[in-house]
């Protein structure tokens, strides 16, 4: 196969004059670009308005500068699969690489014309679009995205933007890496001109985040549809691993049904590496091996989420392999539940953001306590080693505050016991790990557990786990 690529290759390059491959690039129009196969995305609209509210935080005479993702090589001439860089994404809707998006508190004139955006984007190139397919190109970007001002990166001249005038210019860094070190990471011709004219200029990229943090963290009803799209499919995911789960199955089996069941659902892809763990390796937090053969006698931990156009899901069940808790499975099993739910009750507006960890930490350490486990609470992190809770959004581990809850913010509750081999307490609690994890929508009134559509009590679990499969009957 490796060969018949190569030969394919070869023909491309060398025997096919590759400068002669100019299909002509039809007119775009809007369902070109979008929505030709999926309606539901953000509006063009939503991204304008976000756009709008971040102009609101920035200082006169002050300019901010995103850059998008950049594709990242996987090995050789294969890239990894390309995501969009969560904030890029929050404020333009374009899901391409190389691009950067420049936002002026004031209007700025440009070109004879008053603008507060501007997009710079890579021009459709038919080359390339016979490899990778059609890309929005200058004029579908002002099309499908109505952002004000959009050009050419390739050929636009960072010097018109003289960065000498700006007070302040403010920097999305999105890998936390140097600009210099962003740039060159991106397919631009001319991108040394940036790095050099900002590298003169008064640059900050702090503020930008905790902005973007205070953005994020509260949901408008679009994304709220997109998020609770993307948990109800881990919901069916995490059903259907029920019912199909049974002794002798591989670790990656039981991930392949809980993707299998995101992908026939639309969901993109994983919102994070899918974490599948049975008996000793429910123990370690953010297991991602896969391999283990499972037995009827382990517990199986899955914390996974699917992505639905941006937005993912992170939802965790702990489930028995045979379809039967133990009875230390059960006890331990059990208080994770109640930590859980009383966590779960003080997601209301208002409560300072840690409250969940308190209770949960709490009940948890008291329990542990009561068996045994430990001897005092300063032991509790032994066992109970993570924060109980996140804002989840385009992240799985969506920026925010960290400040008083808010209604319209979704937040995980997961608390956890992790009792590996070889501590020191009764070996028949060895090798139990459970952590149980739903995703939780503060409102002004009660908390919504968004993910209450899979079972999370013994009883229900168990009973769940005696149907037969709704897609995977003959496994
Ligand atoms: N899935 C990672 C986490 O629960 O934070
Ligand atoms: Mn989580
Ligand atoms: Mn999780």
């Amino acid at each position: 196969m490796r060969y018949l690529i190569f030969v394919f290759y070869l023909t491309i390059v060398f025997i096919t004059p590759c400068q002669d491959i100019k299909p002509p690039i039809d007119n775009l129009t809007q369902t070109d670009t979008l929505g030709i196969y999926d309606t539901d995305l953000l509006s063009a609209s939503f991204h304008e308005q976000k756009r709008k509210a971040l102009r609101t935080f920035m200082p006169d005479n002050s300019m901010a500068i995103f850059y998008s993702g950049v594709n990242m090589v996987r090995s050789n001439d294969v890239d990894f699969e390309f995501h969009q860089d969560p904030n890029f994404y929050y404020l333009t809707g374009l899901n391409e690489p190389n691009s950067i998006l420049v936002l002026f508190k004031n209007p700025y004139l440009f070109n004879n014309d008053s603008i507060n955006e501007l997009l710079l984007i890579k021009e459709r190139n038919p080359s390339s679009e016979i490899w990778v397919g059609k890309k929005l190109g200058v004029k579908g970007s002002k099309l499908v995205l109505k952002v004000q001002k959009s050009y050419n990166i390739d050929d636009f001249n960072f010097q018109n933007l003289d960065f000498s005038k700006f007070d302040s210019i403010f920097i999305h860094d999105n890998f936390n890496l140097s600009n210099e070190v962003i740039s060159s990471k991106m397919d631009i011709s001319n991108v040394d001109s940036l790095t050099k004219d900002l590298k003169k200029s008064k640059v900050n990229s702090t503020q930008l985040y905790n902005w973007m943090a205070q953005l994020r963290e509260i949901k408008s009803n679009e994304e709220l549809i997109l998020l609770k799209k993307a948990i109800a499919i881990t919901c069916d995911a995490q059903t259907e691993l029920m019912k199909v789960l049974k002794p002798e199955m591989k670790e990656y089996q039981a991930e392949a049904v809980i993707e299998a069941v995101f992908k026939i659902n639309g969901a993109e892809y994983p919102g994070y590496p899918s974490i599948v763990g049975a008996a000793e390796n429910s123990c370690i937090l953010h297991y991602t091996t896969n391999r283990k053969t499972m037995k009827g006698n382990h517990l199986l931990l899955s914390d996974v989420g699917a992505e639905y156009h941006g937005y993912t899901a992170d939802v965790t069940r702990t489930i028995p392999v045979d379809g039967t808790y133990s009875e230390e499975e059960k006890i331990i099993y059990n208080i994770v539940l109640e930590a859980q739910e009383k966590a779960i009750q003080a997601c209301r507006v208002g409560n300072p953001f840690y409250i969940t960890n308190t209770i949960a930490t709490t009940v948890i350490s008291q329990k542990l306590q009561e068996l045994g486990i430990i001897k005092s609470p300063f032991e509790i992190r032994r066992y109970f080693m993570h924060g109980t809770s996140h804002y989840l959004g385009l992240d799985v581990h969506d920026p925010g505050t960290g400040g008083a809850f808010q209604a319209n913010t979704v937040i995980t509750v997961e608390p956890g016991i992790y009792i590996k081999e070889g501590s020191p307490c009764d070996p028949k609690w060895w090798n139990i790990g459970v952590r149980i994890e739903d995703d939780i929508l503060i409102t002004d009134g009660d908390p919504e557990n968004l993910s209450d559509c899979v079972p999370r009590t013994v009883e229900d679990i168990e009973e769940m786990m005696k149907k037969n499969p709704s897609l995977f009957k003959d496994f």
